[in-house]
Order: C-alpha cells, then sequence, then structure tokens
C-alpha cells in the first residue's frame, strides 16, 4: 500500500496532539485503543486509509525492527495462519527536532462493521454467532502455535479487534461462512526461536516516565504474555462485552465458549469457563486502564502547566467501562 510521505509530513508538522481535529490537515479520530488513537487524515489522498501514528521510536534500529515485526506479523496472519487483514503499509521519517514518528496504515473500513459497532445492531443469536467465528480465527493461531511453539504469535481477540467483511447494518446477519478481518496488528507479538520480538519498553513510552518503574512492576509482563493464552485471550473477549456494555450477554458468551471449546476447540483442552472468571478478571483490568488512562492525562498536564514543554501523545478522552 503506498501514500505520499510528503502528506504524512505535512500533517506531522501541524499537527495539534492535543485537539487533533484542529490540526492545520485535520484529522478524524476513528477509534482509540488502550495506547494509541486511531484516525483518518482529511484529504482527498488519505481519506481512505486508518492511520495509527506512532511516536515512540527512539532510534533507526528500533524502528526499523519495529518495521520488520509489523510486516511478518501481518503476513504471517494473512499467508500463513488464514487469518486476513486489511491491506497495510509502514511509513516514518524525522520529524521536527529528529523525534521519529511512524504511521501504521490500513485500508479503512467500514465504522459499522467493526465488531464492537456491530454488535450493538445485532440481535442475540447474530452476535452469538459472530462470537464463535471469532472463536474459529483465533483457533487458527492456537493451532499454529501448538505446531510452531518456536514462533507462537499473541493476538488480542477484543471485538473492537474485527471488521466483518460486507456488514450491512439494515440486514446484519452472521453465518459461519461470514468473514472477518483482524484489525489490530500494531502490536506484532510474536516469537522468532522462541525468543519475543516485541519490545514491551516501546509501549511503556506513552506512559509517564516518573512511572514506569511503577507500571513496568505492575503489569507489563501480565499484558504481554495474556495474548499467548487462549484461556485468557477467550475471557478477555467476553469481559470486552461489559465495556461495550452489553454485560447481559456475559452468561449466553460464557456458555457459548464451553459449547465451543468442548467441540471444535476441544483440542486445546481448557476448563470450562465461569461468569466469575470473567467478572473478576474485568474488575482487575478496568482498573488497569483506567489508573494508566488517569496518569496519562495528568502527565500531559505537567507538561503543559508545571514543564512546559510539549506533549506529543494523542491521549483518548474518558473511555466508558
Ligand atoms: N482499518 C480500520 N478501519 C476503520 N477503523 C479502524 C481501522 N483500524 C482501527 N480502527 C478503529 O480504531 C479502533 C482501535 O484500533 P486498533 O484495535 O488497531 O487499536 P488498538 O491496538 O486497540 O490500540 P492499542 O494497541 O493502542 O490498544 C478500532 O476498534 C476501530 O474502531
Ligand atoms: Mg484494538
Amino acid at each position: 500500500m503506498q501514500i505520499e510521505i510528503e502528506l504524512l509530513k505535512d500533517f506531522e508538522s501541524g499537527l495539534d496532539p492535543e485537539h487533533p481535529e484542529q490540526s492545520k490537515i485535520p484529522a478524524k479520530v476513528l477509534g482509540y485503543g488502550e495506547i494509541s488513537t486511531i484516525f483518518e487524515i482529511d484529504t482527498p489522498a488519505t481519506r481512505d486509509f486508518a492511520c495509527k501514528r506512532m511516536p515512540i521510536f527512539q532510534s533507526r534500529e528500533e524502528i526499523e525492527h519495529y518495521a520488520r515485526i509489523y510486516n511478518d506479523y501481518n503476513n504471517l496472519l494473512q499467508k500463513e495462519i488464514g487469518i486476513n487483514v486489511p491491506d497495510f503499509g509502514f511509513v516514518w521519517f524525522a520529524a521536527a527536532d529528529s523525534k521519529i514518528v511512524a504511521f501504521d496504515l490500513q485500508r479503512k473500513l467500514p465504522a459499522e462493521s467493526i465488531g464492537n459497532r456491530a454488535i450493538h445492531m445485532m440481535d442475540t443469536d447474530n452476535t452469538r454467532a459472530l462470537f464463535f467465528c471469532v472463536l474459529r480465527e483465533l483457533m487458527k493461531v492456537w493451532s499454529f502455535n501448538q505446531a510452531h511453539p518456536a514462533r507462537a504469535l499473541g493476538i488480542d481477540g477484543q471485538i473492537s479487534n474485527w471488521s466483518i467483511a460486507g456488514f450491512s447494518a439494515e440486514n446484519p446477519r452472521i453465518t459461519s461462512d461470514t468473514k472477518l478481518l483482524y484489525i489490530d496488528t500494531s502490536t506484532p507479538m510474536m516469537k522468532k526461536n522462541a525468543v519475543e520480538q516485541l519490545d514491551p519498553e516501546l509501549f511503556l513510552r506513552s506512559a509517564p516516565s516518573f512511572l514506569r518503574w511503577l507500571i513496568r512492576w505492575l503489569f507489563l509482563e501480565g499484558v504481554m504474555t495474556r495474548y499467548y493464552d487462549a484461556r485468557l485471550v477467550t475471557i478477555d473477549l467476553i469481559a470486552n462485552f461489559y465495556k461495550e456494555q452489553r454485560p447481559e450477554l456475559v452468561p449466553l458468551l460464557v456458555a457459548a465458549a464451553n459449547d465451543f471449546y468442548r467441540t471444535e476447540g476441544s483440542k486445546l483442552d481448557l476448563a470450562p469457563f465461569t461468569e466469575k472468571d470473567v467478572s473478576a478478571y474485568y474488575r482487575e483490568d478496568k482498573t488497569i486502564w483506567i489508573v494508566f488512562l488517569a496518569l496519562r492525562h495528568f502527565d500531559r498536564w505537567l507538561h503543559k502547566h508545571i514543564l512546559r514543554k510539549p506533549y506529543v501523545y494523542i491521549l483518548p478522552g474518558k473511555i466508558r467501562r
């Protein structure tokens, strides 16, 4: 996928990270992840892209390594594992004061096709069918990891990370033939020769520097390893329905997961899930991210009012949970 690097440089030089929509070249926010912000840059040449801006790299080596594993991860998913990903690209350059900025680019997909939007337009049967489709996609990863443990991949199964191909908001219908695309490829967790390739420290960069040691100690280890664990990824996916304001679906999804791992997923030999597994997990996870985001807002405030230094990250506002 090709994009004019000059356009992104112009965008970066006029960017207002606190109010991206008021930048010199305006940007429209498409979605927030826990760490980054995904947006569309409002020019005719860039409107078809979803851009994820990553101002976290400190050296050329770091960024070249990241670019390599980002490409490898996308290709592995698509070509070896059989999970569709949107067309993708990666661009980086040195911006003002030689700060390195990178953009992950993806073909922009219809907003209503993204799982966390779609579940608000569907009845229970279709939602359950969608959940099964996601478990089936994830199963491809677990099978690959079992066969190639030294090249294992991590994946984040959250409902907001999937786009439903050909989704129609007027007539939403999910069957076992429905195709999904996995969009959250910017955290390319993967092993080579059994060694993790993604440096988790990268994702701490957007955290306040005075608190990195605390965050590292509190949860970094857990946050990375959970994505290699079928049980935790499944619990995380179900718990997601609390955050997406559909808590009434949780019991049904727990039952559906148990059906799935008794049948299609039986080779993983997972112990049955309970609602308690999910609610306990959610309480902890919710706290982690609320604290993390609050500290980042505080750090931005510090930069602005006390340190009087530019704050380069785009932060989500309040996220409803
Ligand atoms: N290609 C795309 N087309 C349309 N919308 C997108 C696209 N990519 C991302 N989005 C929107 O942005 C949201 C977050 O994207 P993504 O899942 O890639 O980020 P994230 O990885 O969760 O962020 P982080 O890693 O920082 O937690 C998606 O749920 C979706 O709403
Ligand atoms: Mg995501």
